[in-house]
């Protein structure tokens, strides 16, 4: 079924309709998509946290201004430069896509090289947004362990040629935390800082997961950030609990200049925008946004320590943040799936990807552990 699920030919016609209903019914029966309450697919599965329900709800007060001039969007961008120490340009766009897309835009001319890990999100699974907006900047693709760009790798790659006919490197994309679940350490981080600035790049980090990171190292944001040389950040909040929208956020002023027009161009400037910003800012008062990321990698803990456990379940990569990333046989997979647990198969044969979220509970995990564990009995038998 494509996305939006109300595609098929039934819908033309009553009987479809019928079908239609009977299965919103059962939606609402089970108070959501299955009989499941949560599952360990996506963090983008959870719905949106109270605090930042409770300032959405506020905001839907009275008539405001358009087009991000309002309170709620000044309050969030302040909240932001708060939550960095330092004075920033935040701009609130849809999506992880497009602020991606957007912020590398703004650092590189279509002849230049965007360099990321061979599994960001930005080179694997934006269909080419990044290219697109940038008119045609070429994406390089760099390796290293765990996720993690490798600052000897980048060197390399930028080295290997300065003529004319190379598209020449400009910018360096870093996941924290990464597609795999790994956090770079502050150190590993103030390597690539040093790396970029040497190398004349500018360096963007893709921070759809950046609150567990935060959380994960028990640092400040900006000893990961500007601090270690990060010129623009693309902030996540819908991973954390918000409904919509992501803040790009500029550390290096001069680079968000005509920003507003990029983000206008590109459809990305919302005309309510105070819907998008307002959930930010019950996800940043009194540190909501370091709790709920903070109970998602508890959550993500818990699942490893307990899978560690049983018998051909094979880790994958260390748990440093709210993804568990496991080896399971093709048969268990399947026996998972048809007793209704949702989670996601793209890395490598046998690759699951388990991701918690800020709603994630121990039941939830113990749940899904007692499942496996019997499958995995029954195997034997
Ligand atoms: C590492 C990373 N970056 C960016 C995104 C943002 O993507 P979207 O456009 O779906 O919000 C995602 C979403 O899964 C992600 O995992």
């Amino acid at each position: 079924m494509l996305p939006g699920g109300a595609r098929d030919d039934k819908l033309r016609n009553r009987k479809g309709l019928w079908l239609v209903n009977r299965r919103h019914k059962e939606y609402w029966r089970n108070e959501g998509m299955s009989s499941r309450g949560r599952h360990f697919a996506s963090d983008n599965f959870a719905g949106i946290c109270p605090e930042a329900w409770k300032t959405l709800e506020q905001a839907n007060r009275g008539h405001e201004v358009s087009y991000g001039e309002d309170h709620w969007t000044e309050l969030a961008a302040d909240q932001i430069r708060e939550v960095f120490e330092v004075y920033c340009e935040v701009f609130f766009v849809f999506n992880g896509t497009s602020a991606n897309a957007l912020a590398m835009a703004s650092l590189c001319q279509s002849w230049h090289s965007i360099l990321c890990h061979e599994y960001a999100h930005l080179e694997r699974d934006e269909c080419g947004a990044p290219e697109f907006f940038s008119h045609g900047t070429k994406v390089l693709l760099v390796p290293g362990e765990n996720g993690k760009v490798d600052p000897a790798a980048v060197e390399k790659c930028v080295k290997r040629r300065g003529d004319v006919h190379y598209p020449k490197p400009k910018a360096l994309s870093v996941t924290q935390s990464t597609e795999l679940g790994t956090v770079y350490s502050v150190e590993e981080l103030g390597v690539i800082g040093e790396t970029t600035k040497r190398l004349g790049l500018k360096l963007q980090m893709d921070g759809a997961r950046f609150a567990n990171a935060v959380a994960s190292l028990d640092v400040t944001p900006k000893e990961i950030t500007r601090e270690v040389g990060v010129d623009v950040l693309c902030f996540g909040g819908t991973k954390n609990g918000t409904p919509i929208g992501d803040a790009v956020v500029f550390f290096d002023l001069e680079l968000a200049a005509e920003f507003d027009f990029r983000c206008k161009q590109a459809g990305q400037l919302a005309s309510k925008m105070r819907f998008m910003a307002a959930p930010w800012v019950g996800l940043l008062q009194y540190d909501v946004w370091l709790k709920n990321a903070g109970h998602a990698n508890k959550m993500a803990k818990r699942l490893r320590s307990a899978l560690n456990g049983l018998p051909e379940i094979k880790p994958m990569f260390p748990t440093e943040s709210n993804a568990v990333f496991v080896e399971m046989p093709g048969d268990v997979i399947e026996a998972m799936h048809r007793k209704d647990w949702r989670f996601y198969t793209f890395i490598g044969e046998g690759g699951c990807r388990l991701m918690c979220s800020w709603d994630t509970t121990e039941e939830d995990v113990d749940g899904f552990v007692g499942d496996l564990s019997a499958i995995l009995e029954n195997r034997k038998r």
